[in-house]
Order: C-alpha cells, then sequence, then structure tokens
C-alpha cells in the first residue's frame, strides 16, 4: 500500500519553476466526450435505463447536440417529431435547457413548448461539463384539450391523433418527480465516472506504447506531463528530473503553464521544498486542501489559487530520479484513484526515461568513437582536418530543414562523418600532392567513394549511410563517379552530401590552392545547381547558412567557420532566395 505524506501546515516550500525548457502545454484540456464515451455502450445504457424507467432519455454533448439517439419516444414526441417545425421547436427547447444546466452545472427541470417536463442534468468531471443528460415524457397534469389543439394547427399534425397521445403521457406526482431527479444525478456520476477510468486506463496503455517507443528523453517527459494532465484533469502538471552531480532538480516538461506564469529559474534548489522530502523517502506527497496552508505561497502557483498537489517520484529500480507533480486548483482527495492513475504513470515514465537515457549515452559513445575514426583519418592531411565534422553538420542541418523523419537525419549525419572514409586506402603522397594530379592519381583518388562503402558493409551500417557514402560524388547531370548515376537515382543523402562536400571543399585550403571566399563558393554552387548539384538542395543549402550561423554563434565555436558563414550570407542575402518546395518529388 502506498505512504502518503501529507501537507497542510508543513513549512517546506514548494518548488517554483522556470521556463526555457521543452513545454507541453494546455490550459483547456483537449478531452472531450467523444473521447471518453464509448457511444454504442453509452447508447446501451441510455436505452436500458430508459426503458426501465418508462421515460425517453437523451444524452447530448454541452451544446445540446445529441450523442446518443432518442431512446423510449412517447408517441406524443414521436408525433411532434415528424413535422419540421416541431423538431426545430425541440432543438431549440434541447439547445436552452443544456445551455442553463452547462452554466450553472445544477440539475434543472424544464418544461418544453409543448408542455411536458424534462430533467436535465450535467454529466461532469472534476466540475467540468462532459455532457448533458435529458430525460422526459413526464407531465405534472393533463393540459387543456384546446392547447394541444391550436399545438397541432401550428405544427401541422392531426389534432385527434395528439390528443390520443396525450392520454399515454405518464402524469407524475412532484415528489416522484424530485426523486428520479436524484436518480438521474446519480446516474450521471456513475456514467462519467465509469466511462471515465475506462477511458484513464486505454490512456495509459497508449501512453505506455508511447514512450516506451521513445528513445528521446524529451519526447518521453512531454508525452508524460501532457498524459497525465488530461487523464486526471489536473491545472498544472510538471516533470523535473534529478541531477545527481548538482543536487537539483531541472524541469523537463510543464503541462497547463503559460510562459507569463513561469518565468523565472528551470532549476529547482532543493533545501526546504517538498520535492526534496518525495526524493529522500521516496514516498508521494499529497496536499487536499491548501488554501489556508503555507504550501503554495511560493513561486507561480501561488497566482494560480492551488489548492491540492500530488507529487509522486520517478523511480527506477528503487532510485528517485525525479518527481511528477499534478496541481488542483480545486480541494481534491486524490489520495484514491486519481493517485493510482498517477503512480502508475511515473512508473512507466521513469523507465521509459532511464530507457531513453541509455539509449543517447549509447549513441553518444557511438558517435563520439565515429568522430575519434574519423579525425584518425583526417589525422594525416592537415588540410582535411575537421572537413568532415563540418561536412555532417551542414548536412544535419539541411535534412532538419527538410522536415525528414528523425532516423534518416541520424543516417545523413553518419554518413556526412563517414563520407571520405575511403581516402584512409589512398596514398599519402597523392592525397598531399601540392600539384596537379596525373590522370592515374585522380584516378586513384576516385575510388574513395567505393572504398568507403566496401569498409562500411561489413559493419552493418544502415543501407542509407553506405549508399550516400558510395555516391556522394554523383553529378546531377549524370557525369560524377563511381557509378555515373543521375537526378533521383542519386539518394537524397548522397545529394546533400554533395553540396555541403563542395562548398566545404571550396572554402578550406588544399595543399594544391588556396581556399575560395565563400561568397564566391555560394556563386558556384548557384552555377553548377543543375547539373552538378540539385537544384532544390542548393537553395535548402543556402538557407540552412543563416541556421548554422546561429548555431555557431550560439555555441560560442567563433573562428573560420563563423568568418566563412558570415562571409557567404554576405552574398545569400543579396540573392534571391526561392523557398524549396518540400513537397515535390525531387527532394524526397
Ligand atoms: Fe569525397
Amino acid at each position: 500500500m502506498t505512504l502518503y505524506m501529507e501537507a497542510g501546515f508543513l513549512l517546506r516550500k514548494l518548488g517554483g519553476c522556470g521556463f526555457m525548457v521543452k513545454v507541453a502545454r494546455s490550459s483547456d484540456y483537449k478531452t472531450k466526450y467523444s473521447d471518453i464515451f464509448d457511444l454504442p455502450m453509452l447508447q446501451e445504457v441510455v436505452d436500458r435505463l430508459a426503458e426501465n424507467l418508462g421515460m425517453a432519455l437523451l444524452v447530448t454533448d454541452v451544446e445540446g447536440v445529441p450523442v446518443t439517439r432518442m431512446s423510449n419516444l412517447c408517441r406524443f414526441c414521436t408525433l411532434i417529431n415528424r413535422s419540421e417545425e416541431g423538431r426545430r421547436r425541440c432543438a431549440d427547447a434541447r439547445v436552452k435547457d443544456t445551455g442553463l444546466v452547462v452554466k450553472t452545472m445544477q440539475d434543472e427541470l424544464c418544461m418544453c413548448y409543448a408542455g411536458l417536463v424534462h430533467i436535465v442534468v450535467p454529466i461532469e468531471l472534476h466540475e467540468l461539463p462532459l455532457a448533458v443528460l435529458i430525460g422526459g415524457n413526464i407531465i405534472l397534469e393533463m393540459p387543456e384539450k384546446e392547447g394541444i389543439y391550436k399545438l397541432a394547427d401550428e405544427l401541422g399534425i392531426d389534432p385527434g391523433e395528439l390528443w390520443a397521445a396525450v392520454g399515454e403521457i405518464p402524469v407524475w406526482e412532484r415528489n416522484e418527480l424530485y426523486e428520479r431527479v436524484r436518480l438521474f444525478s446519480t446516474v450521471a456520476t456513475v456514467v462519467s465516472r465509469l466511462f471515465y477510468e475506462r477511458y484513464q486506463l486505454q490512456q495509459m496503455v497508449t501512453l505506455n506504447r508511447r514512450i516506451t517507443s521513445s528513445l528521446n528523453v524529451e519526447a518521453v517527459c512531454s508525452r508524460t506531463v501532457y498524459a497525465a494532465g488530461e487523464m486526471i484533469r489536473a491545472k498544472h502538471c510538471i516533470l523535473r528530473l534529478f541531477d545527481e552531480e548538482k543536487q537539483e532538480l531541472i524541469v523537463k516538461a510543464l503541462y497547463g503553464l503559460t510562459e507569463e506564469l513561469t518565468a523565472g529559474e528551470v532549476v529547482l534548489s532543493l533545501p526546504g521544498t517538498v520535492q526534496e522530502l518525495v526524493l529522500r523517502t521516496g514516498e508521494p506527497f499529497v496536499a487536499k486542501e491548501t488554501a489556508s496552508g503555507g504550501i503554495t505561497r511560493n513561486g507561480f502557483l501561488d497566482d494560480e489559487g492551488i489548492h491540492a498537489l500530488l507529487i509522486v517520484p520517478l523511480s527506477v529500480r528503487d532510485k528517485v530520479i525525479g518527481t511528477l507533480e499534478t496541481y488542483f486548483i480545486t480541494p481534491r482527495d486524490i489520495t484514491g484513484w486519481d493517485a493510482s492513475i498517477i503512480l502508475t504513470i511515473a512508473r512507466q515514465a521513469a523507465a521509459a526515461i532511464e530507457n531513453a537515457r541509455n539509449f543517447e549515452n549509447q549513441r553518444s559513445y557511438y558517435l563520439a568513437a565515429l568522430q575519434a575514426m574519423v579525425a584518425a583519418s583526417e589525422a594525416k592531411d592537415l588540410y582535411t582536418r575537421g572537413h568532415s565534422l563540418r561536412v555532417a553538420q551542414y548536412a544535419d542541418t539541411m535534412v532538419r530543414l527538410m522536415g525528414r523523419p528523425e532516423e534518416e537525419a541520424e543516417e545523413i549525419y553518419i554518413a556526412g562523418l563517414l563520407h571520405d572514409i575511403g581516402k584512409i586506402g589512398i596514398r599519402e603522397e597523392i592525397l598531399l600532392k601540392p600539384s596537379r594530379l596525373t590522370p592515374e592519381e585522380r584516378r586513384e583518388v576516385e575510388t574513395h567513394p567505393l572504398v568507403g562503402a566496401k569498409i562500411l558493409e561489413p559493419a552493418n551500417f544502415p543501407p542509407g549511410v553506405i549508399l550516400a557514402v558510395r555516391h556522394h560524388h554523383e553529378n546531377i547531370g549524370g557525369d560524377g563517379y563511381p557509378d555515373r548515376l543521375e537526378k533521383d537515382q542519386i539518394c537524397l543523402g548522397a545529394r546533400i552530401l554533395r553540396v555541403a562536400d563542395a562548398f566545404d571543399a571550396m572554402t578550406s585550403n588544399r595543399p594544391y590552392r588556396r581556399s575560395m571566399p565563400a561568397k564566391r563558393a555560394v556563386s558556384e554552387l548557384q552555377r553548377c545547381a543543375g547539373t552538378q548539384f540539385d537544384e532544390e538542395v542548393v537553395r535548402v543549402f543556402l538557407k540552412a547558412m543563416e541556421k548554422e550561423k546561429c548555431r555557431v554563434l550560439k555555441s560560442g565555436e567563433e573562428g573560420p567557420l563563423l568568418d566563412v558563414l558570415m562571409n557567404a550570407l554576405s552574398v545569400i542575402s543579396s540573392l534571391r532566395i526561392i523557398e524549396p518546395q518540400m513537397g515535390r518529388k525531387k527532394i524526397v
């Protein structure tokens, strides 16, 4: 059984949080009745109930639009509904009655234009209206025959038939009616709870599938707070991860919070906070009523009037790696079902975060190993040092601008790192030759894409990487090497590397020539677009330069690369850059 540390009077402060994090935020719930109700099942419930109560029943959405079919409609209403005007008047009355209960959130007794009484009750969840239950076909006293004949005349119905149908409508005592209102209210509560809990379980399965299939910590955190906030209708939800080294909690994802509310520090210094207690004990912390306590007198939560909260640990193998926090604006006992939901989500999330972290660690070791390998292969040539990393970086920026899938972006980045790995087999005197190569030497240099692909094949690199390495010297016009492919025969990765490689080669010194100014290199790319280079890839590259400049400036690695980019951009800004058409076949 889970133990809860209760709040209410604790002097500990509740940490606020800052922005500048990946935010899953929403102040309005996205969950609608259609997500929660299983409509065939709801129809069955309504049909059975209507039959047993001897009343007509209907569920509408909060705007009065029917969600279920009308059950057990009496003959009187059936006759009225045969008339177009009758249907219109019924719909108007329904919209008016549902509007009233949605506004007041109270059960109401409403009388329609035809003199029938309806019980109208909201189906709500944590004080938020989801739908409306309407029960009718009752009268409190027999109407005047004259009035019914007048109504029949207005609606174009046979008056005798309508009057006869009135006799079939049950006449209820007021007490009986009030009893039914209480019953309706209970039914509405049970229906909403049952469907809501069913919905929560379904959402939990979906969340589990989504986060366990993700290998990205940010994505896992964002999905978790969003799902948790929606599932238990919290006002805010915060996920923080523990930085063991600095002994701090870092906000990783937020739900239901705006930038204005969260301006401040992302880092939470632990001493004296509730979160510290949760981290230390590994137990959830709950506060059901914080209106008069000092617990929310801290940070952004103060302004929002938080009245209940639940903070659970994110634990993996008895180690607490962070907290999942949910906040409510109304007093709420969250030690029951809702707490089980949050605890289960926290367990799933903690395992998924750990898994994603392990993957990210392995990936960074893998990329570091590749970079070391590339650096070793470039070491003998002073002139090409850092070339592969720059090409990979340019390519990565382009791929992301194109909005390609993550997996493809990763392959092209790796291909960028490894594109010249085949030069390992080329003699140093050729690579470093300060004068023009002889035709025979040139042929030897031109073997490097093929040699590179052959090196990578037995190491089980993805086919996309091997193809991009093999074809990174193919020209769009068909006169490249080694396979003389053209246009779409060349994979996107190779077309991207061709441009990135050419630009970096042109703007770097070589044993046989000095580097060319970046603005000239840009002109060269444009001049040869359509013959050597894919025209659209060149356009994307020009856009990528701006993004690269921002990246370099942000990373603080100023120096030659920034000079190259600034120089290139000085000419790009004066050119008319045509927006790349990503949807066009050529790029994909
Ligand atoms: Fe190359």
